[in-house]
C-alpha cells in the first residue's frame, strides 16, 4: 500500500503539461496580428495565465509551451516562467499540422511520464481537481475533461458507455451522438505517442487528436472522462473573449467602494467590486463594477460600466464604456453614445475630429469591425 503511495506522489512529482499555443488565431484577428491568443487579456491577465492556475493547482509546475517561433512574443513575454513561480519550456511546431502532431513534438519534453495537454485558448470556471487526482491511480491510459455544448458540430464531441469510459469520439461530426465536447483538456501516458505514429490526417487535413484518442481505445485502452461544472469558454474569437471577460469578472470576490481621495477625484463616484491599479485615477467619473483597472490610467468625465477592464495607461474622457476589453495604452475620447461590448487591443484610439470636416475617419487592420 505504502509502496503504491509513494509511486503515485513520484509520478505525480514528474507530471509535466504542454499548453498548445502554436494556432494563428485567424478568427480573432486583427488582435492576433501582433498579439497571440495566449496573450491576450481577460480582466487583464493573460488567456495562458488561467491555464497556469488550473495547472499549478494540480501539482504541475513544469510547463512545455508549444509555439510557431521560438523568438516571438510569448517567450518573450513569459521568459523562463520564475517570475511566476513555473519552469517554463518552449517546444517549436514550425507548421500548424495538427493538434496530434503538436503533441508528438512534446516527446523529448515529456519522457515517460504520463502528462497533460493544455490547448492554450481554453479558459474554465472548473478548477478539474477530480481529473488530475483520480488519473494515475485509474489504470487509464487516458483521461478527458468533456463540457456540454449546443453547437456540437464545431467540436470533438464524445460518446460515453454506462459507466462513464468512452466509447467513441469523432473531430466535428457532421450529424454529433451526443453534445458533450471535448473540452481541450487531456491527461495521457507516453502511449499516446504510438497512437499518434498510427493515424492519418483527417478531412481538414490536420492530425487529430481525437483520432489518436479513439485509436487508444481501439486497442482496448481505457479512456476516463471527466464533465466540467460551471462555465467553459473556447475563447477563439472576439464575442468569446468578451464574454470570458464578463464571467471572470462576475467572479471578483466583494471589495468596498473606494474611498481614497488621492485617486478618486472630484465629483466621482465608484462602487464596490472594482479594482482600481497603482498611479491610476477616477476623475469626476462614474465607475460600476464589477470592473478591473490596470497602473497608470485615467478615467476623466466618464462612465465605466460592470463588466470592463481596463489595461495599464488607458485614458477615458468624455465617454461611457461597458462589457468591454479595453488593452494598454488605449486612447477613447469624447466618444457620443456608450461603448458595449467592445475589444480594443493594444494602443488602439477611439476619438472625434478635432477640425472640420467633422468626417468618420479609420484606419482599420484585417477583420476588423466598427458599428456606428
Ligand atoms: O476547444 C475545444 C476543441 O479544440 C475540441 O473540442 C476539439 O476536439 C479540438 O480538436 C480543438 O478544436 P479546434 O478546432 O478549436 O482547435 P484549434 O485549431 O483552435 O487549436 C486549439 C489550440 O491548439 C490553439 O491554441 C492552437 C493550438 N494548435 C493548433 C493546431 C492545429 C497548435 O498548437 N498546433 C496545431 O497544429
Amino acid at each position: 500500500m505504502l509502496v503504491v503511495f509513494r509511486y503515485l506522489l513520484e509520478a505525480y512529482a514528474n507530471m509535466k503539461a504542454v499548453i498548445l499555443a502554436a494556432g494563428k488565431a485567424t478568427r480573432l484577428r486583427p488582435v492576433t496580428l501582433t498579439m497571440p491568443k495566449a496573450l491576450v487579456p481577460v480582466a487583464n491577465k493573460t488567456l495562458i495565465g488561467y491555464a497556469f492556475d488550473v495547472l499549478t493547482r494540480a501539482g504541475l509546475n513544469e510547463i512545455g509551451i508549444v509555439v510557431n517561433d521560438l523568438d516571438s512574443p510569448i517567450p518573450q513575454t513569459l521568459g523562463d516562467g520564475s517570475g511566476l513561480g513555473i519552469k517554463l519550456e518552449y517546444i517549436l511546431q514550425e507548421e500548424q499540422l495538427g493538434l496530434a502532431h503538436a503533441v508528438s513534438l512534446c516527446r523529448p519534453f515529456v519522457g515517460n511520464d504520463p502528462f497533460c495537454v493544455f490547448l492554450g485558448d481554453n479558459i474554465f470556471q472548473d478548477k478539474m481537481e477530480p481529473l488530475f487526482r483520480d488519473f494515475l491511480s485509474s489504470g487509464a491510459e487516458s483521461a478527458i475533461a468533456l463540457g456540454e455544448v449546443t453547437d456540437p458540430t464545431r467540436f470533438g464531441i464524445a460518446e460515453l458507455r454506462a459507466d462513464g469510459s468512452i466509447e467513441r469520439v469523432v473531430e466535428k461530426p457532421k450529424e454529433p451522438k451526443s453534445n458533450l465536447a471535448i473540452a481541450g483538456v487531456y491527461l495521457f501516458k507516453p502511449s499516446i505517442f504510438d497512437a499518434i505514429s498510427r493515424i492519418k490526417p483527417s478531412w481538414r487535413n490536420e492530425l487529430e487528436i481525437t483520432d489518436a484518442i479513439q485509436t487508444l481505445v481501439n486497442d482496448g485502452g481505457r479512456v476516463n472522462s471527466y464533465t466540467l461544472k460551471g462555465w467553459w469558454i473556447d475563447a477563439g474569437k472576439p464575442d468569446a473573449i468578451i464574454l470570458a471577460n464578463q464571467l471572470v469578472l462576475e467572479e471578483l470576490p466583494y471589495t468596498p467602494a473606494l474611498d481614497d481621495t488621492s485617486r478618486v477625484i472630484g465629483k466621482s463616484e465608484v462602487s464596490h467590486r472594482v479594482i482600481l491599479g497603482q498611479n491610476s485615477q477616477i476623475i469626476d467619473s462614474v465607475v460600476r463594477g464589477p470592473v478591473i483597472i490596470g497602473d497608470n490610467t485615467v478615467v476623466q468625465n466618464s462612465y465605466i460600466g460592470p463588466y470592463t477592464s481596463l489595461g495599464d495607461n488607458v485614458r477615458v474622457e468624455g465617454s461611457e464604456i461597458e462589457a468591454s476589453i479595453v488593452m494598454k495604452n488605449c486612447v477613447i475620447r469624447n466618444i457620443p453614445g456608450r461603448i458595449d461590448s467592445s475589444l480594443l487591443a493594444d494602443g488602439a484610439q477611439v476619438t472625434v475630429a478635432q477640425r472640420m470636416p467633422t468626417t468618420h475617419r479609420f484606419i482599420l487592420a484585417e477583420n476588423s469591425y466598427v458599428q456606428l
